[in-house]
């Protein structure tokens, strides 16, 4: 660029944002105060605040939208976007937007399944913090520092660059976030020999509500406890966390295996039940109940399970092992593929083998299907006649599906009160409801939450009762919302979520944001002021 051009470019910046903030009073006063605050030059404030007339404003909010339901005209947008490139951009903007009093909200991978880090039903800004996503790893001490912007894609991708013999237990989907997943509970196909995701977590950074950077010392044991399984968004907005990481073997073991009704998968289901969460730790297997066509009997609906599996070890050790726990599988090697963490990785989510897991490091799937999840707990196996009913309701239904992740092992051992996520030892199985759809409009949308709400219905008998327990980073509106921010409403969905440490999470909250700046539809409330 020549000199000359330079002052003409100032000209022109200056008259872009100004003419943002003529439209936009707020935009302007957040924008000032910013500026001051993380002592910035006009120009850099203009790169991370992106005001709604700011052209690059529909993308920068649609990029990390992952639900169609909240990607249409009618969904509520925020008046500002703030895309922070430094930590201190974060506290500024906390501090300015309190100041203001706007409410804000955070986002990391956007994956929240009711929109919660971009949707609200008041005004507001999000912080959001795609830009902060440094992976720092420290092998002399098998821990890493990862920012919240990460993506467990890319925490994996770099794990694998730097050893065969390290990974991480996390969610399966590469591009969930890292803030919401690890500061929600967070698991995967280790869960059951690592325990969750924030079980491996050891330190970690927050922007508490003054806008101050604290550390595990300086925020002190009960804020850091809150923020392994409270979900961050109720008590400030977490810059990074580090974690453990853990050894896993060079060589470990995948099969999918389907069964129908025909093929006498309820009599696979029954013995399922008791094996998956009581067998060897190494051996993870998850299982879906979806409705499908028949191949046996033209135009009738059936039931198919799949049983997707992963095990820390070898082909052989794992036939062995099943064959003497699970002979009616009728698991054989021919079923079972060998490979490295890192292509298992890539496996569980259908990726081609021979695909380079640099595929990790894609954040532009762009999902434009509309979903809704729910999640329940199993904590006796159900009995053979009530799959038989079930599975008539769930063919009746016609479309939403389960999966039946096995706890157990690890999870047995970590005490119900070590984190706010309670669903430890008794607790066999969490199960997700699932239900996907490509049709816009209200029409489907009411159909399809029917259709689920239906099968969450059918599902009663089975399931944990007094509460009936939920995962809260299975985001589900339909068990509470807050309106008013009150503790009352607030104990409807959060001892769902977090059974008897629901308290101990509003205690932390009364302490460390008594006004109860740092909220959502389903945050945790402060106690009532008498
Ligand atoms: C396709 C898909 C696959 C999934 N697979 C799994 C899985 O295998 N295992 C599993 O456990 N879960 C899974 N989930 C659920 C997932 O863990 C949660 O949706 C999680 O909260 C997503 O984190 P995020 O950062 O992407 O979400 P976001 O929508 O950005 O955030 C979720 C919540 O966390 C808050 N938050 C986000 N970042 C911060 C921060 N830095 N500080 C404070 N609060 C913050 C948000 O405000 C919001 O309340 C999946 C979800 C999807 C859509
Ligand atoms: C959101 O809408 C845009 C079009 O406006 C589309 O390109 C994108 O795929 C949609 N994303 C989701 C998740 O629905
Ligand atoms: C189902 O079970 C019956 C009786 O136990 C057995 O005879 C039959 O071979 C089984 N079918 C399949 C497909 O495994
Ligand atoms: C993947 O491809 C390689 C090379 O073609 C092959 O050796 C290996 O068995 C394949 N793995 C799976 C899981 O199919």
């Amino acid at each position: 660029m020549r000199k000359s051009m330079l002052p003409l470019l100032f000209v022109f910046l200056l008259h872009v944002s100004a003419s943002w903030a003529a439209s936009n009073p707020l935009f302007n006063t957040i924008s000032q105060c910013v500026l001051a605050q993380a002592k910035l030059q006009s120009s850099e404030v203009s790169k991370i605040l992106v005001a709604k007339d700011s052209p690059s404003y529909t993308s920068v909010l649609q990029n990390y939208i992952r639900n169609a339901r909240f990607n249409t005209t009618a969904t509520p947008k925020p008046v500002i976007i703030v895309t922070p490139t430094a930590e201190s951009h974060v506290s500024a903007a906390v501090v300015c937007a309190k100041k203001s009093e706007i409410q804000i909200r955070i986002r990391s991978g956007g994956h929240d399944y009711e929109g919660v880090s971009y949707v609200s039903d008041v005004a507001f800004i999000i912080i959001d913090m795609f830009n902060l996503r440094s992976i720092d790893i420290d092998l002399k001490t098998q821990t890493a520092w990862v920012q919240t912007g990460a993506t467990v894609g890319e925490l994996y991708y770099s794990i694998s660059q730097k050893s065969k013999t390290l990974g991480f237990p996390a969610g399966v989907c590469p591009t969930v976030g890292v803030g919401g997943h690890f500061s929600g509970g967070g698991y995967g196909f280790l869960i059951r020999k690592f325990g969750l995701t924030t079980d491996n977590v050891v330190d970690a950074k927050i922007v508490d509500v003054q806008g101050r950077i604290l550390d595990r010392k300086a925020m002190g044991e009960d804020l850091f406890w809150a923020i392994r399984g409270g979900g961050g968004a109720s008590f400030g907005v977490i810059l990074s966390f580090k974690i453990r990481l853990v050894t896993l073997p060079p060589t470990i073991s995948v099969f999918r295996l389907e069964r129908y009704l025909e093929e006498n998968a309820t009599d696979i289901v029954v013995k399922y039940q008791q094996v998956a969460p009581t067998t060897d730790e190494n051996l993870f297997m998850r299982m879906l109940v979806q409705p499908v066509d028949s191949k046996v009997k033209k135009g009738e609906k059936t039931i198919r399970i799949t049983i997707i599996a992963e095990y820390q070890g070898d082909a052989n050790t794992l036939v062995a092992l099943l064959g003497k726990e699970f002979p009616e599988l009728g698991l054989k090697k021919g079923d079972i593929a060998e490979m490295s963490w890192i292509q298992s990785v890539l496996w569980w989510n259908q990726i081609p083998n021979g695909t380079a897991p640099s595929v990790l490091l894609d954040r532009n799937v762009n999902d434009a299907d509309f979903v809704r999840r729910k999640s329940d707990y199993i904590k006796t196996p159900i009995p053979k006649a009530g799959l038989e009913s079930l599975w008539t309701k769930i063919v009746a239904i016609g479309k939403p599906g389960l999966v039946f992740n096995p706890y157990g092992g690890k999870m047995n051992q970590i005490p119900p009160t070590a984190t706010p996520f309670a669903h430890r030892a008794g607790f066999l199985f969490k199960i997700q409801h699932s239900i996907t759809w490509s049709e816009p409009g209200p029409e489907a949308e009411q159909l399809h939450t029917s259709e689920i709400r239906q099968l969450h219905n059918a599902l009663t008998p089975y399931v944990s009762q007094n509460p009936r327990s939920a995962y809260l980073n299975y985001r589900d509106f339909d068990i509470g919302i807050s309106q008013k921010g009150t503790y009352e409403e607030g104990k409807v969905y959060g001892e769902k979520y977090f059974n008897q440490n629901f308290d101990r999470l509003v205690q932390v909250k009364t302490k460390v944001d008594p006004e109860n700046f740092f909220r959502n539809q389903q945050s945790i409330p402060t106690h009532s002021k008498a």
